[in-house]
């Protein structure tokens, strides 16, 4: 059963036509959090430490029970942490370094680079924003394909240091997405030749990418806002790299341990944290769910994180493989492209996926 919770706030009117300017005034620059800003049933569940059975499992790439491990933590979590897994911590260094010389930038020299209307690839508000009547804590900036015409227009002078760094960083996640999505495979039960057979990434250079630079500002009050809202990724699988201030949670059901809580994902040195998206969900039938997550912000420090998200070629629909069903559970899901299902999404939000199961068509 997927996670329930509250979604805050209903959008009483879209944001996507109001004005950029209007949505981060003086830069996040506020000695309170604005009425704009301010968001009600933050507190819908308890928070808790990374302690005891609340700690996200962490693994070792290289490790030998990698399979048995992976299997685990994506029924009981949804999510886990990784090391061995050969990105160079130079490298990231290098990306946080961009990272932060792009949101550095004055606010009309950032909006030079805004995404345009309908186009997913820039700056702006994160991607979920238009579902909700509050603004939450946070730029973004999306990396779909080739960064070059935005990086242009941030750095006329000097853009390649950016786009040469973004697109190391895009070479090296492919690989290891790809690497972790034939491992969560194995980890279904399925052999060498059912995934030959049935997964829809033939290898690295096929799959589809998208990179999410999030930049979470220091905020006065950090209990009354959030810096990203409550969401799962529409992805097969999501790495996200975050620096070294915590904010991301993830909502862990109601079990023998403990009520329904968001459980905060702590940062580590040099790990990915990887989370299962909703195709990967459909894809496993339902048995590895996507789970729910969101990111706090910082009453003193300035938190960026990075999201990769892998998923399948564009033009390639996915549903529930056929070794995963069986005459007591047929398909739940209705195959889908990517594409298809983020306009789902766009539409829809967090009823996207109901709305592909089979029976339970609405749209
Ligand atoms: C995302 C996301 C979490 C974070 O970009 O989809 O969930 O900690 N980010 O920034
Ligand atoms: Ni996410």
């Amino acid at each position: 059963m997927a996670a329930k919770v509250t979604m805050p706030s209903l959008p009483e009117k879209p944001l996507s036509n109001v004005p950029l300017q209007l949505h981060q005034p003086k830069n996040f620059q506020f000695d309170s959090v604005p009425e704009s800003h301010a968001w009600l049933d933050l507190h819908d569940h308890p928070t808790v430490e990374p302690i005891g059975p609340d700690t996200v499992p962490l693994i070792d790439l290289t490790d030998p029970k990698l399979t048995a491990k992976i299997s685990k933590a994506c029924e009981e979590w949804g999510v886990f942490q990784i090391t061995g897994h050969g990105i160079q911590p130079d490298l990231l260094t290098r990306l946080e370094a961009q990272i932060h010389r792009l949101f550095a930038l004055p606010a009309d020299l950032k909006l030079n680079a805004a995404k345009s209307p309908g186009d997913v690839s820039g700056y702006g508000l994160v991607p979920i924003s238009s579902f909700f009547s509050k603004l939450m804590w946070s730029e973004g900036f999306t990396i779909s394909g080739s960064p070059l015409h935005h990086a242009q227009k941030l750095w006329p002078d000097d853009y390649s240091s950016f786009c040469d760094v973004v697109e190391e960083f895009d070479n090296v996640m492919r690989q290891l997405g790809n690497k972790l999505l034939h491992k969560i495979l194995l980890s279904l039960g399925l052999s060498k030749e059912d995934i030959i057979r049935a997964c829809p990434v033939r290898d690295w250079h096929d799959m589809s990418a998208a990179v999410q630079l999030n930049s979470y500002p220091p905020c006065p009050d950090p209990d009354r806002t959030i810096g990203l809202a409550a969401h799962t990724d529409s992805s097969f699988l999501t790495l996200l790299y975050q620096n070294s201030v915590s904010g991301l949670q993830v909502l862990r059901p109601k079990d023998h341990t403990g009520p329904m809580r968001w459980v905060t994902i702590p940062p580590v040195p040099n790990t990915f944290t990887v989370n299962i998206g909703d195709l990967m969900h459909v894809l496993s039938n339902g048995r590895f769910r996507s789970v729910m997550h969101r990111a706090m912000v910082n009453p003193a420090k300035h938190r960026i994180s990075v999201g990769f998200f892998c998923g399948p070629p564009m033009d390639v629909k996915v549903g529930p493989i056929n070794k995963l069903t069986g005459p007591e559970r047929g398909p739940v899901y209705r195959p889908v492209t990517w594409q298809e299902y983020q306009r789902l999404r766009r539409k829809l939000f967090d009823k996207a996926l109901e709305a592909i199961k089979i029976g339970e068509e609405i749209a």
